[in-house]
């Protein structure tokens, strides 16, 4: 897991925070040259992974691919990212649509360059200096940041929780609410924190919510 040293790599780098604007790029893909704002619109999940033609990173290219119809419902876009060149990602999305009986749809960025690896900080410089970490934002439709995952180059992702988290975001918003953990579409969901003591009374009364206590309410959708 190529740990070299290369000067180019800061050490220390400003990562892209949940509720700050989406650094933005442009960048070569499967699909051709795509910058940020073409995503303007939609949500996006822009994630990365360490190398083309490795196993895990397979398993979870098919797992993607399996939840794009899905996220797509959601309005959610998928790009991937890898320090790959565009052959590579080519000749591997072929490879895994023959092995694997999976069309990949969606583009996958190739970053030889590392200028948007950089930008979001996917590469642990620990873990491995040549090879992007398993690196997940959610970038909502006015191109917020709204979540960010890393696992590491050992571990494949959940493609549950993608989904999970990406119609958790999009009920909070629509609903004003947050969701408690584990909580699936269809549950109850956590009404958010009184912010007076009247309104603390007033919600212990309320018929449309569940008080357990004054600070944790729920309510149906
Ligand atoms: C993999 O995708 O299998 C993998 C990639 C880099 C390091 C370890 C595993």
């Amino acid at each position: 897991m190529g740990n070299v040293k290369n000067n180019n790599v800061q050490e220390v780098r400003s990562l892209p925070r949940i509720g700050s604007p989406a650094p933005k790029f442009e960048a070569i893909t499967t699909h051709g040259t795509l910058s940020l704002d073409d995503y303007k619109g939609s949500w996006l999940i822009l994630f990365s992974h360490p190398a083309d033609f490795t196993p895990v990173c397979t398993t979870e290219f098919v797992g993607f691919q399996k939840i794009y119809p899905e996220l797509k419902k959601l309005n959610t876009e998928l790009l991937g990212l890898s320090i790959d060149s565009v052959h590579s990602h080519i000749a591997w999305v072929r490879n895994i649509e023959e092995n694997f009986d999976t069309k990949i749809e969606f583009p996958v960025i190739a970053d030889l360059s590392m200028d948007v690896a950089e930008k979001y900080g996917m590469i642990m410089p620990d873990e491995s200096t040549t090879e992007a970490s398993r690196a997940v934002f959610v970038i909502d439709d006015k191109q917020i940041v709204r979540a960010v995952i890393y696992y590491p180059l050992t571990t494949g992702r959940n493609m549950d929780e993608m989904l999970r988290l990406v119609k958790a975001l999009q009920t909070s918003d629509e609903h004003k609410v947050a969701t408690p953990a584990d909580w699936r579409e269809g549950d109850r969901v956590i009404v958010p924190p009184a912010l007076t003591q009247d309104g603390a009374a007033e919600r212990m009364e309320d018929k449309n919510m569940e008080c357990v206590d004054f600070y944790f309410c729920t309510r149906d959708l």
